[in-house]
């Protein structure tokens, strides 16, 4: 009997030493497992005799069951303490800072290219696009620019380098829009209503140029698409992206190799106080260059000038959005300075609005 006294203090004591789930497991396996001391006594109540048998039996079942319990109740406070530990650790500081605003804009580049989209396909168009690095052919040639136009030289056009003793013709960064017509047309042929947004190089760097800029470009062939058309849709397009009701249109000859004849487009407007504002006004500002595909260019491109014709132009997108959003230097744009996008940037989700 003494011996069990014993036996409860010590496993007591060890049960009550036990900091973690595993040192207790150890006890009750020492204590109460198959072999455990507890458990081999209980297995020597057979040899005994039937008068000892009746006092150690109950006596270590007792032993068992407190041992049991002390462990049961052992166990539930170091999980409490486990948990109080974690929350302790994961407590939330209610009183840290909240996280920085969200920083990121949509360019406005991006948010006039998506406007321009949205206005034109309205209006039909749907949207083609061309590689960024050109053959000097879809870029010149086949839009009808002679071998010595200005244009050409390396002032205007950046040429991809290439070894001189190179037979094929050189590579250059687009110059325009204007060679999607032609792989458009090459590929999809006629009748054809498309728009070619994306970026274009020259070698140019002023306040108004940059040498990476942007157009969109627009193509419509039919059989008996004529000006009228373009003029239509130009001030169907203007109404919109300048979300004015009254706008108006000049259409001033001008010259393009690939368009017969060919114009090029000024919006009514006034300067006042530094505000522009657009349909009102007395001065005109030159927005795009357009004009009637040359047969030569539908001829390029596979497409028979005796059958079809239409209309082509192309926009500034740099300056649609200087324009729009009074940006007076185009440099900025592409300066990613943070301070310039949050200010001038758009919030992700803003929907362009394609009318007045
Ligand atoms: N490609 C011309 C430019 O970059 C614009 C243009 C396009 C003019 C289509 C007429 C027709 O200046």
């Amino acid at each position: 009997m003494d011996d069990l006294a014993a036996l409860k203090t010590k496993y007591e004591a060890e049960i009550a030493a036990a900091t973690d789930e595993a040192a207790l497991e150890a006890v009750r396996v020492a204590a109460l497992g198959k072999k455990g001391e507890v458990s081999l006594m209980m297995r020597g109540l057979g040899a005994m005799s039937p008068e000892e048998r009746q006092l150690a039996g109950p006596a270590l079942n007792a032993l068992k069951a407190s041992l049991s319990d002390a462990i049961a109740v052992r166990r539930s406070a170091l999980a409490d303490a486990a948990l109080e530990a974690r929350l302790a650790e994961e407590t939330v500081d209610v009183t840290l800072p909240p996280r920085p605003a969200r920083t990121g804009t949509i360019h406005p580049i991006t948010q006039v290219t998506e406007e321009v989209i949205a206005i034109l396909a309205d209006l039909g168009f749907g949207v083609a696009e061309g590689p960024q690095v050109e053959t000097d052919w879809y870029n010149f040639d086949a839009l009808n620019i002679p071998a010595d136009h200005p244009s050409r030289t390396e002032m205007d056009t950046f040429y991809m380098h290439r070894d001189p003793a190179d037979p094929r013709p050189p590579h250059v960064l687009r110059t325009h829009t204007s060679p999607v017509q032609i792989r458009y047309m090459e590929a999809h042929g006629a009748p054809c209503r498309i728009i070619a947004p994306g970026r274009v190089y020259r070698a140019d760097y002023d306040q108004t140029h940059t040498p990476m800029f942007h157009q969109v470009e627009g193509l419509a062939i039919d059989r008996d698409i004529s000006m009228a058309n373009l003029k239509w849709t130009l001030e169907e397009f203007c109404r919109a992206f300048f979300e004015v009701e009254t706008i108006e249109l000049r259409f001033r000859a001008s010259h393009f190799p690939f368009t017969e004849p060919s114009a090029e487009v000024d919006i009514r407007c006034s300067w006042t106080d530094g505000q522009l504002r657009i349909g009102e006004g007395d001065d005109w500002m030159e927005i795009l260059g357009s004009g009637m595909v040359h047969p030569k260019v539908l001829r390029a491109a596979g497409v028979d000038p005796d059958e079809w014709q239409g209309f082509a132009f192309g926009i500034g997108i740099d300056r649609l959005a200087m324009l729009k959003y009074g940006m007076p230097d185009l440099r900025a744009f592409f300066d990613s300075d943070l301070r310039w996008l949050q200010h001038y940037g758009f919030r992700p989700g803003d929907v362009p609005r394609t009318f007045a």
